[in-house]
């Protein structure tokens, strides 16, 4: 559903994979977007919309002048390092860039006041739950620094709002994203891709002689992990919801993104293959660190509260898009 008044939108990580998703979709629905990107990890290219403003969120100055200049009535923060075994080899990079970071850019927009947040949270923050579907409520125990990364930004959010009654935030906490624009103007274009889906799709172009098959001895039906695969359109919609929540003076919150249903590492793989029509190679090896077993969102409050409602949840409509992304990346 289309917000009825148009917001100026600050997105930090616009150029990067979900977050150029958001950006699509915002400038689709008729806002003005402007993005706050280092372009580490993100492609030029792949803004769609809006301005494009090069520069990192630990430039004080950058971001300063960014929130003058621009004078965003919302900020949507996605900009973060995301991959889970780099986070277990260098902490300290995680710390820094995705909590120290969110300082900066909450200090600044308080300078700005901006009242109205949107934080890329992650499953993550939830470990290795006990439950499955796992709910909002559930303890937040991360299991590595990425999810802890992610749970102080949480934290800090709640404090920050209890502190300051006008400042309002939604934190989508994220399941396994996937997928790319139909399309195919954008989707997901990391250097070293750690992603399964991103990793079999390679394998199956001949870009890797085999996929890893990490663990095959947890405590799951066929021993490999089970994980929530949604479809970054689906996830990028949720960010509309959620700002459209904001905007009718909806209180800050939290909601997983998921579908509430998961698949195993062997099922995806099986279906990557027939969706690409390849049996690639690939190879049982032990259990990568920091991996939870199960892992799959109870989004009862997400459909409740913000009205939110998939629309691509086909795990063969997942892969077929990033199947048809890799295509044309050549
Ligand atoms: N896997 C393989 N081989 C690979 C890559 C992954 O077997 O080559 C396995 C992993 O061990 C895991 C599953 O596939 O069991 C999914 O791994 P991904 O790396 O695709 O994704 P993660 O579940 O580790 O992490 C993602 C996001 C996190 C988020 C999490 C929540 O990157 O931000 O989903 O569900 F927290």
């Amino acid at each position: 559903m289309p917000l009825k008044s148009k917001l100026k939108v600050l997105i930090t990580g616009g150029a990067g994979y979900i977050g150029s998703h958001v950006v699509k979709a915002l400038g689709e629905d008729g806002h003005e977007v402007a993005v706050f990107d280092n372009l580490t990890s993100g492609n030029r290219e792949a803004v769609l919309h809006g301005e494009l403003i090069v520069a990192d969120l630990l430039d004080r100055d950058a971001l300063r002048k960014a929130m003058a200049d621009f004078k965003p009535n919302a900020v949507m923060h996605f900009a973060a390092h995301i991959i889970v075994p780099e986070s277990v080899k260098d902490p300290l990079k995680y710390y820094r860039n995705n909590t120290g970071a969110t300082i900066d850019l909450l200090d600044a927009i308080q300078e700005a006041d901006v009242r109205l947040f949107v934080f890329s949270s992650s499953a993550a923050v939830y470990g290795n739950p006990e439950t499955a579907p796992v709910s909002e409520n559930a303890p937040l125990m991360p299991i590595n620094p990425y999810g802890t990364t992610k749970m102080i930004n949480e934290l800090m959010l709640r404090d920050l709002s209890l502190a300051d009654a006008g400042f309002r935030y939604v934190s989508l906490r994220y399941f396994n994203v996937a997928g790319a624009d139909a399309q195919r103007r954008i989707g997901q274009s990391y250097k070293h891709p750690t992603h399964l889906i991103t990793r079999a799709l390679k394998t199956a172009k001949g870009e890797s002689p085999k996929l890893e098959i990490f663990g095959t001895d947890y405590p799951t039906f066929d021993g490999t992990c089970i994980r929530d695969y949604v479809h970054v359109d689906d996830l990028a919609a949720a960010h509309l919801d959620a700002l459209r929540y904001l905007g009718e003076g909806g209180s800050s919150n939290v909601f997983n993104c998921g579908y509430g249903h998961g698949y195993s590492v062997r099922e995806v793989v099986a279906a990557a293959k027939k969706i690409t029509n390849i049996d690639f190679c690939t190879e049982e090896t032990g259990r990568r660190k920091g991996d939870a077993a199960v892992l799959v969102a109870d989004n009862t409050k997400i459909r409740e509260t913000l009205g939110w409602e998939p629309r691509f949840d086909d795990l063969d409509y997942i892969l077929k898009t990033a199947w048809d992304w890799e295509i044309k990346a050549g």
